[in-house]
């Protein structure tokens, strides 16, 4: 889009988090909060994105893609600051500016076009997401005059008496006139409460110059949820966990007890597959049609599970591919492990996949046979249809060749 382009605000210290880790880059269902934003940003059209940095500036600077223009605030002096940042990249620039902020995981795509919608529509110097919510502690709220027009907003620290109980609170979302939003900035005063200059102080000032401010409510009212701390992290945390279940659920999926299965957002999981309790499904994990895993399963990224697959109880599988109809069902740990088809993996085998340097590949020949609580010391290569005794230590190096067994600690082929 020419006449549109997006700034967000990433640079605050996330003091509240109490946190080494700069705030944006927690995670929520395995993703940084950032990327939930940047994902949101993209999908509403190819905008030039500023994010603007301050804390912890190269640490986020490396998460983020190389096509985004990173701006640094040089001292933490609030939103209103964090903004006039960015301003000599928009010196001749004549178009709209969408200005959102790094901590709201769970605003939607929908709510943002629709912001841009009514914004370029309704011809205002500046509009405003809002959202209704139960508890605005902590947010600023949407002052209205008798007529309903948004006349500022109210910084938590500074609402007082009835103020305190207005419901309507500001996301943090608002699309500019880039024009107007420079000008005002620089008319915007030190908060001497906070020791900030406030980007939520422009309304007021919009209202007084008598600039069109105009608002937009997000569609569900979770959406204006803005990460401050790590409850707030644990509340966004179920929403979108909810959310990823409920989808996959549509898909197809059975999934006994959502209250305990744990699954991250860019997983692909097929139809009739069940997912029972106290399941973790990291992101970047495949799971087949028909498959039955759990109770208590980890799959970690890159564990490619084919179909009709059976991972049981108390069982990992990290970076590894199960083949269609191989079984592993209980106590059992895969690392790096390539396993072919119909292979039966005994009660508590496990890949040592490690020697203290390098991670190792295990590869199993289709229809193997994995006996009770044997450790294949990788790399190692079982063939086709081979049997491993159960309780065998398989060495590193050792190839047993299609249709053998071998058994024992070392495991020894029998001729
Ligand atoms: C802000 C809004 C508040 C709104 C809430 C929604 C202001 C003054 N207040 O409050 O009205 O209800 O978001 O979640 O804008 N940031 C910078 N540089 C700074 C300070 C902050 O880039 O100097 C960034 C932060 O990294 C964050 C965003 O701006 O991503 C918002 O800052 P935060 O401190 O979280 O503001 P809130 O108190 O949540
Ligand atoms: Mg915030």
């Amino acid at each position: 889009m020419k006449d549109l382009r997006a700034i967000i605000l990433a640079a605050g210290k996330g003091t509240r988090m109490k946190s080494d880790i700069p705030k944006v880059l927690h995670k929520v269902c395995g993703q940084p909060i950032i990327q939930y934003v940047l994902d949101v940003v993209k999908a509403v059209g190819s905008l030039t994105t500023y994010v603007v940095l301050g804390h912890q500036i190269d640490k986020v600077k490396e998460y983020l893609p190389s096509d985004l223009v990173a701006v640094e605030q040089k001292k933490l002096l609030g939103t209103a600051d964090a903004v006039r940042s960015a301003e000599k990249y928009f010196k001749n620039y004549r178009g709209d500016v969408l200005i959102l902020c790094g901590d709201t995981p769970l605003l939607s795509k929908s709510t943002v076009r629709n912001i841009i919608r009514k914004h370029k529509s309704s011809k205002a110097a500046c509009t405003v997401l809002t959202a209704v919510v139960h508890d605005p502690n902590g947010y600023g709220r949407i002052i209205r005059s008798d007529s309903g027009v948004a006349m500022a907003i109210r910084e938590d620290k500074d609402a007082v008496g009835l103020e305190r109980n207005i419901a309507e609170i500001n996301v943090g979302v608002y699309c500019f006139q880039a024009k107007e939003l420079f000008a005002g900035l620089k008319e915007i005063k030190l908060n001497h409460k906070k020791k900030e200059f406030y980007l939520t102080d422009i309304i007021e000032l919009f209202a007084r110059k008598n600039l069109k401010v105009v608002t937009v409510e997000t569609e569900d009212s979770q959406e204006g949820l803005g990460v401050n701390t790590r409850e707030d992290l644990a509340t966004a945390e179920t929403i979108i966990r909810q959310k990823v279940l409920k989808d996959f659920m549509l898909s197809g999926v059975t999934i006994v007890d959502p209250q305990t299965t744990y699954i991250d957002r860019h997983c692909q999981i097929g139809q009739d597959t069940t997912i029972r309790p106290f399941t973790v499904i990291e992101n970047n994990v495949r799971v087949g049609k028909r498959c039955i895993i759990g109770p208590f399963a980890r799959l970690r990224p890159g564990a490619r599970i084919g179909n009709d697959v059976e991972v049981g109880n108390f069982t990992e599988v990290n970076r590894s591919k199960l083949g269609d109809q191989t079984l592993m069902k209980h106590f059992s740990y895969l690392g790096d492990a390539i396993v072919g088809s119909g292979v039966n993996i005994g009660a508590g085998v496990v890949t040592a996949n490690f020697d203290g340097k390098e991670k190792n590949t295990t590869h199993i020949g289709n229809k193997a046979f994995i006996g009770s609580d044997s450790v294949l010391v990788a790399p190692v290569k079982i063939g086709k249809k081979a049997v491993i005794g159960a309780g065998s230590v398989v060495t590193r190096g050792k190839v047993i060749p299609d249709n053998k067994k071998a058994f024992g600690v070392p495991a020894r082929i029998i001729e």
